[in-house]
């Protein structure tokens, strides 16, 4: 089998939980290239899925898994998340498109960020999109959701961009359920 296709469960020296400020804060620093980070070629994409494996993840947490050398968060989201970003008007967005590459042409409402429709889940690429260091999340800044330390952005708890330099939402990649219990990325 080869790696690309393995389940996660096999790999888990690739995942760790970020529940906690001091584990976000530790790799806040790290910056990853922005060149050509959402545009995988079509044969690349296809060998590079992966299954992860979210049965442990508890609600109100978030797990981080490496993918195509970058760092992808999936966050279970409380009710209290969800209900802030859905109360949100499109209007108070500084960037108003959904940034999800599954439904690229869709605006950044919650319901069109989300993966489940109760928005329960939420995945995104782990990488501000001023200068690629990676935020903090666990509802850091000013707006409950992620923050990054390296020149003060703050996304809310949608990943949509909402203060600082940052131009744009929190890419959200290909992704989908396999099962009830299984993301696949790619
Ligand atoms: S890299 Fe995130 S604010 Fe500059």
């Amino acid at each position: 089998m080869s790696q690309t296709d393995e389940p996660s469960g096999t790999r888990r020296d690739f995942l760790y939980y970020a529940t906690g400020g001091a584990a976000a804060v530790a790799t806040g620093a790290a910056v990853w290239p922005l060149v050509n980070q959402m545009n995988p070629s079509a044969d690349v994409q296809a060998l590079a899925s992966i299954f992860v494996d979210v049965s442990a993840v508890e609600v109100g947490t978030q797990l981080t898994v490496k993918y195509l050398g970058k760092p992808v968060f999936i966050r279970r989201r409380t009710p209290e998340e969800i209900e802030e970003a859905r109360a949100v008007a499109l209007s108070e967005l500084p960037d108003p498109m959904s940034q999800n590459f599954n439904n690229p042409t869709t605006d950044a409402s919650d319901s069109n960020r989300a993966m489940d429709e109760a928005g329960e889940w939420l995945v995104m690429i782990g990488v501000c999109t001023h200068l690629g260091c990676v935020p903090i999340g666990d509802k850091s800044g000013d707006f409950g959701g992620w923050f990054c330390p390296c020149h003060g952005s703050h996304y809310d708890s949608s990943g949509r961009i909402r203060k600082g330099p940052a131009p744009r939402n929190l890419d959200i990649p290909i992704a989908s359920f396999a099962d009830e219990s299984t993301i696949k990325l790619g």
